[in-house]
């Protein structure tokens, strides 16, 4: 197990930790937006659909064993103590399967709390646990060709803009362009050193 309930990411503003049934509430205030979902694949959820997705999220999001895994983890601020406060979005981190040694960042954050840097310092240590700790030779994000916050989200991390597919999805109702933007173990590193 690479990953499992236990494990924490703390950056010096956030606490990336694995979801509990009580997250409820925090869940449902984002994902029952509509400006949340408007580049998402997915719709304003009710609170049932809410509830489902977060019990998918706790027994099968929660721990990175293999390729295949998927983990979500809550983004929550940090209390004066340190410790994990009030929850206002996620983040999460595809391994891919197959030899090819990829994986996939996204992240989701409640609006109120939008344009702070929150996104970008949530994924942050996911890319870097992807490629320290799963031995993955490129991190990829997606986007709807139309979320400049998000494009933003992965320039500011030291991702490439690799393409531009035109019309390539048909996604609630329009067709729409998907961005993919990406970065190399080795352009990680690099940035790092500097
Ligand atoms: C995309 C999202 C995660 C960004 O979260 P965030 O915490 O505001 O992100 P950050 O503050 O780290 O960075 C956002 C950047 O985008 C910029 N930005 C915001 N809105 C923008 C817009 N309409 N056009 C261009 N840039 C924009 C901000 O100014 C900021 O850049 P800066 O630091 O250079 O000023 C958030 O808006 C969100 O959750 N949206 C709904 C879900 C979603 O679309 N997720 C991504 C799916 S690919």
């Amino acid at each position: 197990m690479i990953i499992d309930r236990t494990r924490v990411l703390r950056t010096p503003r956030l606490v990336l930790r694995t979801f509990e049934q009580g997250d409820l509430d925090s869940l449902h205030a984002i994902r029952s937006r509509e400006d949340v979902n408007r580049y998402l694949y997915s719709s304003p959820l009710s609170r049932d659909e809410t509830a489902a997705k977060l019990s998918t999220r706790i027994e099968q999001h929660s721990t990175l064993a293999e390729p295949g895994d998927t983990l979500l983890l809550a983004v929550a601020l940090r209390g004066p103590d340190g410790e994990a406060g009030e929850v206002i979005g996620d983040v999460n981190l595809e391994w891919q399967h197959g030899d090819h040694r990829q994986a996939e960042v996204g992240y989701v954050l409640h609006p109120e709390h939008a344009g702070r840097g929150f996104a970008t310092e949530a994924t942050r240590p996911l890319i870097d646990l992807a490629f320290t700790e799963l031995g993955v030779h490129r991190v990829c994000g997606r986007l709807d060709g139309r979320n400049a916050a998000s494009a933003r989200v992965l320039e500011k991390l030291g991702m490439r803009r690799e393409a531009h597919l035109r019309e390539n999805e048909y996604v609630k109702g329009e067709w729409t362009d998907e961005v993919v933007y990406a970065v190399l173990v080795r352009e990680w590193e690099g940035a790092a050193s500097l």
